[in-house]
């Protein structure tokens, strides 16, 4: 069945930021600490589908205390980016994945799944009133933020009759303080992120809750992210708190943990596939922690990189651990690893040809 086209209401922000205001954001956003001046909001109900979608003044969501989410967490959310390019059109990055991927967290989370179209046109919506705050300086875009989350109000335990949509999107420069340089990251023995059947492969809400713990632990030991381990034997690498890991080999072999409770990367993908077109062999099979140290220290392993859409690619220059430590918090950013961002950037920022059709406009 077609998916039915959607009546869209468009609501103006007569408080919207005036070019000043805006333009003193964009001269230094940060990453997530600032908000456009709209969203979009779209309903969910068990006899009424989709509907009410509408761009609305960001602002705050009336709930009742009673909503669902508040309580049990049913939710999810996705992340990609706005572009824009030297002729002022704005793109996005292979947006039909994050749609995919909010469909397979949406599953798990017994949400409803929205179409990939309505997600699609919820963007373009969205950037159709505040593409002005999508900023042309270097290493800047817009940090497009689709979340759903159950809002009936009702205390028993199971699925939501009715759910939310939203979009919100915010000024992004580099996610890290430092910029681009190589990170520190901690290893966290005492917690798991994520079990075998449980939700580490969807983008929910609990799994970022779990990991704050671990995380300000990381922040203690200087780092900047946490590296989790698999938590049936506490061997093998999984992801850190808010991207994927990557190890490249002395011969050029890229390996990236398989594992299925961890999210599936866009970033990781788009970057792997970077790497196979330049000839290079990628890997995706169980690395161990001891692999990594064992290979650090023959000067098998050379590089070893983070990678997601907020990190875009880091470089990760030392593990710290309880009881050992691998690399060096001064060591130099991997070859590799800088030009394979420097690639997918050019990509994302139009000034390469997108030769495998990953973006998408937004503003036409
Ligand atoms: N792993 C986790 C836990 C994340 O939060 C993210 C960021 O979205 C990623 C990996 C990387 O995913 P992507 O490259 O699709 O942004
Ligand atoms: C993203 O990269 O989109 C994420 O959700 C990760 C988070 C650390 C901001």
């Amino acid at each position: 069945m077609a998916t039915p086209d959607l009546l869209w209401q468009t609501i103006r922000n007569e408080n919207a930021k005036s070019e000043v205001e805006r333009e003193e954001i964009l001269a230094n956003p940060g990453f997530g600490h600032f908000f456009t001046d709209h969203m979009v909001d779209i309903c969910w109900s068990t006899g009424g589908g989709w509907h009410r979608p509408r761009v609305q003044p960001y602002g705050p969501i009336s709930l009742e205390p009673s909503a669902a989410v508040l309580h049990y967490g049913q939710e999810v959310f996705e992340g990609l980016k706005a572009y824009k390019h030297a002729d002022g059109s704005i793109w996005t990055f292979r947006p039909e994945a994050n749609a995919r991927r909010m469909q397979r967290s949406a599953h798990r989370l017994a949400l409803p799944e929205l179409p990939v179209e309505y997600f699609i046109e919820s963007l373009r919506k969205l950037v159709a009133v505040d593409g002005s705050w999508v900023s042309d300086a270097d290493e800047t875009s817009l940090y497009l933020r689709p979340f759903m989350f159950a809002k009936e109000a009702f205390l028993g335990v199971r699925p939501a009759n009715k759910v939310a949509f939203y979009v919100i999107a915010s000024p992004a420069g580099a996610y890290f303080t430092g910029g681009v340089s190589p990170v520190s990251i901690w290893l966290s023995t005492d917690y798991s992120r994520a079990g075998k059947g449980g939700t580490g492969a969807a983008k929910t809400g609990g799994n970022y809750a779990s990991s704050l713990l671990p995380q300000a632990e990381a922040a203690e030991q200087g780092c900047a992210q946490v590296l989790f381990l698999d938590s049936v034997e506490g061997k093998y690498l999984e992801e850190l708190g808010g991207m994927n890991i990557v190890l490249v080999y002395k011969d050029g072999t890229l390996v990236t943990p398989e594992s299925e409770s961890i999210l599936e990367g866009i970033t990781r993908d788009s970057i792997l596939q970077l790497a196979r077109d330049r000839g290079h062999a990628v890997e995706e099979r169980r690395v161990s922690i001891d692999e990594w140290r064992e290979g650090a220290a023959s000067g098998d392993i050379v590089e070893v990189f983070a990678c997601g859409t907020a990190a875009v690619v880091t470089p990760i220059g030392q593990l710290k651990a309880a009881d050992f430590t691998i690399g060096d918090a001064d060591a130099p950013a991997g070859e590799l690893t800088m030009s394979l961002r420097q690639e997918l950037t050019d990509i994302q920022y139009g000034r390469l040809p997108d030769r495998h059709d990953w973006l998408t406009r937004l503003d036409a």
